[in-house]
């Protein structure tokens, strides 16, 4: 997975300026939106420069050891910086920061502020007690370590998120209690915590009137979700569904065992639920799925996809897989193959098997050399890379209701997101940016797709060419290699 973009979102005017990288997950993403909110009251705007910056907040992700080792490295850019700019502030957060932060103080003692991703609310404390430190250097005080678990959650404590155009992300759940053998989460973000319904349909409510049209319900076992106030994630989508104006709702990142009945029914019966869904499956052996503790088998996981696809026939599903996790012989690598043409996920992530510091799996024996991990990388890639190009050639002919996003790379074309979250190409006016309108794609580019202005119901072509249009928008099945 790239690092997220950094990302400023706060346009509040203010006189000092911040800088805020984002590694990893989407809940960085709305993270780091809530540090900058938070922080904006305290006078500091984003900026997209870390040079220019008064502070800066690397938001890190502790999933991978790749991800983990680059902070390390930009850190040591930053102190760069920092000796020229004795003022300027630096704060690590994230699961780096909560799984590593003393060794975060002892290896960069030029870091102001380490904080874990329970505390984002207290971080002005945090910057003002920094400033007494540096205004009283008799204090002694080197800087600031806050990576508890607060008994109250963060979210009574920070700002309802702006939104900040058409599209917004919204975090309903956080932690994780499903502990499989492989991942830091269950240790760096702690318990699961769902937020109560009646928050969350205020704070979308708030983002809807703001101009989304578009929410994604986020969090790390999203499904799992057992907020007060709903009974479930299928129930909280059917009050999220009645917001007017709330056209397109998803959810990320979902658990096999948390895909109840109620929630797959949901998919049949919310017109506003995209027919798209990221369900890791992680691998398609049995043995390695047992030994992950994933508490599904590869069949229980094919029966989730039948019923989803029974509640609705356009269903397309991604995924994330593992290779090369501890024992994985080529027979369990051939089932996980064998599972990737039988679902024909349109899209996925795959990581070779990282070894994570406390985690069971990192002292399972045998360990997988790292080229046979490499080797079966490569391998999956590939077929999911041919998944993805069949499934945005099957789309070509077909009518997408397209939400229009911002500009594109060319003047006069803009870009927005297919059902699928496949950007959309389209010549059209600005005016329609934020409006979800039906596009005839006519071209498949690398990882984009080509459009046109569909027929309106009068049968007219508003912009472009007409283009012969598939009957109804079912989606045929993705051809395999
Ligand atoms: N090594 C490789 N990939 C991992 N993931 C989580 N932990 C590890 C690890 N130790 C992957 C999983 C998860 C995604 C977010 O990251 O596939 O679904
Ligand atoms: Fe990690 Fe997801 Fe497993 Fe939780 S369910 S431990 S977040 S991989």
């Amino acid at each position: 997975m790239a690092d997220a973009p950094n990302i400023a979102p706060a346009k509040t005017p203010g006189r000092k300026k911040l800088f805020i990288k984002t590694y990893g997950c989407q809940m960085n993403v709305y993270d780091s939106g809530r540090m900058a909110d938070v922080l904006a009251p305290l006078g500091y705007a984003p900026t997209d420069r870390p040079d220019d910056a008064d502070m800066v907040i690397l938001n890190t992700c502790h999933i991978r050891e790749k991800a983990a080792e680059k902070v390390f490295s930009d850190l040591g850019r930053l102190r760069a910086l920092k000796t020229a700019k004795a003022d300027m502030l630096i704060a690590v957060a994230g699961c780096v920061a909560q799984a590593e932060g003393a060794e975060i103080m002892a290896r960069a003692p030029y870091v102001d502020i380490v904080l874990g991703p329970q505390t984002y609310h207290r971080l002005p404390e945090m910057v003002a007690r920094t400033a007494r430190a540096k205004n009283d250097p008799a204090a002694g005080q080197k800087g600031v370590l806050d990576t508890e678990f607060p008994a109250e959650p963060k979210f009574d404590h920070l700002p309802a998120p702006k939104a900040d155009g058409p599209t917004a992300f919204l975090s309903i759940q956080e932690g994780c209690d499903k502990f499989c053998t492989f991942c830091v989460v269950p240790y760096t973000r702690g318990a699961e915590y769902s937020r109560p319904a009646a928050d969350i349909l205020r704070e979308a409510r708030g983002l809807v009137a703001g101009g989304a049209a578009e929410i994604t319900l986020l969090g790390q076992n999203v499904n799992a979700y057992h907020g007060e106030g709903a009974r479930g994630l299928g129930s909280l989508i059917r009050a999220l569904a009645e917001i007017d104006g709330l056209a397109r709702i998803r959810y990320t990142t979902s658990h096999p065992r948390d895909m109840d009945d109620d929630l797959i029914k949901a998919h049949g019966d919310v017109p506003q639920l995209m027919p798209f869904l990221h369900l890791p499956v992680q691998s398609g052996s049995d043995k390695i799925l047992a030994s992950m503790n994933r508490g599904h088998t590869r069949d229980d996981y094919r029966r989730i996809v039948d019923k989803l696809r029974d509640a609705r026939a356009d269903m397309a599903l991604s995924s994330d897989f593992i290779t090369g996790y501890p024992g994985e012989a080529d027979r369990d690598f051939d089932d996980t193959m064998e599972l990737i043409n039988e679902i024909g996920f349109v899209q996925s992530f795959s990581f070779k098997y990282s070894p994570r510091p406390g985690t069971p799996a990192a002292l399972m024996k045998p360990q997988v050399p790292d080229d046979v991990k490499t080797a079966r990388l490569h391998l999956l890639q590939q077929v999911l890379d041919i998944h993805l190009r069949n499934f945005n050639k099957d789309c070509v002919g077909r009518t997408f209701d397209v939400l229009l996003t911002g500009s594109g790379r060319y003047p006069g074309q803009l870009v927005g997101r297919s059902p699928y979250l496949q950007a959309v190409h389209v010549m059209a006016d600005p005016k329609h940016i934020g409006t979800i309108v039906p596009l005839a794609i006519v071209s498949v580019e690398a990882y984009s797709l080509g459009a046109v202005w569909a027929e309106d119901s009068f049968g007219r072509i508003s912009c472009g060419e007409p283009v012969p249009t598939s009957p109804g928008n079912a989606l045929a099945p993705v051809v395999s290699a």
